[in-house]
Formats: C-alpha cells, structure tokens, sequence
C-alpha cells in the first residue's frame, strides 16, 4: 500500500507549480513508475505504437532536465526499412572484435536488428553549447529523457527496454547513423507489445542507495 500522507495542499500564498498535488495523482505515478520494468526485445511485438502515440511517447522526454537547456540528445528512429542495414551493422562490429565470429554467431547478431516494431537509438552530444557541462551531467539529461520516454511508453500499456553492447561504439554503427564525432551512441530503446514476461528484479530498499552527510566513513580524499 502508497503512503501519501506526505501529501499537502499549496499553503496561501505559496508558489504553485501548475500539478495537482492531491493523493491520486502521487499514487498513480508511484504505480506508474514501480510497473516500468525491462521487457527484452525478443519479447516485444506488434503492434507498435502508432503515430500519434509515438508523438505522445517523444513529448515525455522534453521535460528531461537539462543544464543550459543544451538539448545534448537526440533519438533516432530505426524503421524496419533500415533494420537489414542495422543488422549488417551489427554482424560487422562483431566481426571487427572477432574474427573467428561464425556465420550462426553473424546470423544471430543480424537478426537482433529485426526485433521489436519501434527502435530508437540514444545518442548524447559530448560537446554542443557551453563546455561547462561536462560529459556526465550530459548523460545525466539523456538519462532523465529516456526514463521519462519508458514510462509514457508503459503509460500507454506498451513494454520497453534499453540495451547497449560493444556494437554502439563501434565505427560502422557510428557511420551507418551518421554521428558527429563528439557523439556518442548511449544505447537502444526497444519498445512494442508485451508477448511474454519474466519475473521483475526485486528493487533495492531506499536504505541500500540513501545516506545521510556525516554518517559515511572518513573519506580518503
Ligand atoms: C543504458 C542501459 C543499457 C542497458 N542495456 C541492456 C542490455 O544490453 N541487455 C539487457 O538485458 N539489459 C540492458 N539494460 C537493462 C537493465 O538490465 C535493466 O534495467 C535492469 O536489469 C533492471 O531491470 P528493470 O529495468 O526491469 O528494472 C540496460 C539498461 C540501461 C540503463
């Protein structure tokens, strides 16, 4: 059962942030995000999403912070048009880091392409606009733009998942989307209907990635 009694109306006076602070709306996005969870590509079907729920779904990542408001992302749409050339791709960038790869490893890697009916990739701008924000606080706005984009996606009933792999920084990938050499790929967005499910991970305990300032060791530094 949601705790909500946390919850309080706007004082008079105070700031409103335009939400709708009432104990519904934090329970349905507590539900929202405890029911996102990783449904691998293999077990991702058609339908899709369609257009508009597709305009929906990339609507949600915008409201991702983002120092300086850079915009140091973007998704780039895979159709299954070009899904053979991703594949060639990665069967390619398995072969430039093993060379004894088989033809059934070259097959494997080929047909991961096919998989799911919308794929994204991520990719992160290590470097437009002002330098002062570095790599990691970049990643962090990407970061923040996909979790929002995954639970739109479960929002709307769909499965997702993110998957990354040595392909993503390799030179064929980097050509086949075209990448500006101060980008980098982040990872794959997988999204599409649910056919089947694993048991979900059992999430850690707020105690196990929470401290208090004072209470930790000595630090060496
Ligand atoms: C950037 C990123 C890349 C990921 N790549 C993979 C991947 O290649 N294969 C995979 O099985 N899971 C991948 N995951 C998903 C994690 O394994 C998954 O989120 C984790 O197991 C927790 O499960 P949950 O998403 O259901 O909570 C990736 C997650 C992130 C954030």
């Amino acid at each position: 059962m949601l705790k909500t009694s946390f919850l309080r109306s706007p004082r008079e006076g105070e700031a409103s942030l335009d939400i709708a602070t009432d104990a519904g709306i934090a329970t349905l996005a507590a539900e929202l995000i405890g029911s996102r969870r990783t449904v691998l590509p293999k077990r991702l079907g058609t339908p899709g999403p369609d257009a508009a729920q597709q305009q929906i779904i990339l609507e949600a990542a915008a409201s991702a912070p983002d120092h300086g408001q850079l915009l140091p992302w973007r998704f780039v749409v895979v159709p299954m048009s070009a899904r053979a050339a991703l594949g060639e791709v990665f069967a390619e960038a398995l072969i430039e880091r093993d060379p004894d790869a088989t033809t059934d490893q070259c097959e494997q890697a080929r047909e991961k392409a096919q998989r799911a009916p919308w794929l994204l990739l991520l990719v992160v701008d290590g470097a437009c606009g002002d330098p002062a924000v570095d790599l990691l606080e970049r990643v962090v706005s990407a970061g923040c733009a996909v979790q929002n984009l995954l639970l739109m996606a479960t929002a709307l009933g769909f499965g997702s998942a993110l998957t990354s792999g040595k392909a993503l920084s390799s030179r064929c990938l980097k050509r086949l989307f075209g990448l500006r050499e101060r980008e980098r790929a982040l990872c794959f967005v997988s999204i599409g209907t649910v056919l089947s499910v694993k048991p979900g991970r059992v999430r850690p305990d707020v105690a196990d990635f929470v401290s208090t300032l004072g209470d930790a060791p000595t630090s060496q530094f």
